[in-house]
């Protein structure tokens, strides 16, 4: 038995700040004249606030300036806080402090690999900051998943072997991230968007103990 660890992404995998993210992203786009599905919005999950006005703006085929695009960037997140202002831990995603609970007791190490510059902000507002071994956000990597610098770092800092790490990611981008980190990929989500994980759950309250364990061992 190897020794493992787990990390975790933050928004859409332990918050429901997916759907934040998502309506700023919307009302953002919208107010350039630039039309957001939900199909794009699947793009930017997980990505980089940066990488994501990028690609908004590579859809709509605008170039700004780039004291616009910082003025935008701005924008976009002083209307995410606004959303996340109020969270507390009634916005931690089903069983998700459960399963963190499970792993301390099993003396796992436990990391968050997130793309976001307000992850800490998040996991101290819903009371989960002091459950991580080690924290590893957007203000730590200078690229964006898909790369794996990210999870990487968490690994570092863990002294875990990436092939030891399991990686749980609801966006395409992380999936992709934790491949190429040679780490094993479990999507929280829906299996035909994240088909690139080794096993897909829609939530956590579809993986049992028995399952983790499995992982624990294998
Ligand atoms: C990721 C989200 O976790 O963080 C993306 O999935 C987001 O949607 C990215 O763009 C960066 O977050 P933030 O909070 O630094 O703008
Ligand atoms: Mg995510």
């Amino acid at each position: 038995m190897n020794k493992k660890a787990f990390i975790f992404d933050l928004d859409g995998v332990i918050v429901d700040t997916a759907k934040y993210h998502y309506l700023a992203w919307k009302k953002l786009a919208n107010s350039i004249g630039v039309d957001f599905t939900e199909i794009q919005n699947e793009q930017l999950k997980g990505v980089s606030r940066v990488k994501s006005l990028e690609k908004i703006l590579s859809w709509s085929n605008k170039t700004i300036s780039e004291d616009q695009f910082m003025e935008l960037m701005t924008k976009k997140n002083d209307d995410y806080l606004s959303y996340i202002a109020k969270m507390d831990e009634s916005e931690i995603l089903p069983d998700v402090t459960n399963i963190l609970d499970y792993l301390i007791e099993k003396k796992q190490p436990i990391a968050l690999g997130s793309a976001s510059k307000n992850a800490r902000e998040i996991l101290k507002k819903v009371n989960l900051y002091n459950k991580f071994d080690v924290i590893v956000d957007g203000n730590d990597v200078t690229e964006a998943k898909p790369n794996p610098e990210v999870f990487l770092i968490a690994a570092n800092k863990l002294n875990i072997n990436p092939e030891n790490c399991i990686v749980f990611e609801d966006s395409v981008a992380g999936v992709q991230a934790a491949n190429i980190a040679k780490m094993i990929p479990i999507g929280i989500g829906r299996k035909e968007v994240l088909h690139e994980a080794d096993d897909v759950f829609t939530d956590f309250t579809e993986m049992s103990t028995g399952y983790l364990k499995e992982l624990i061992i294998k």
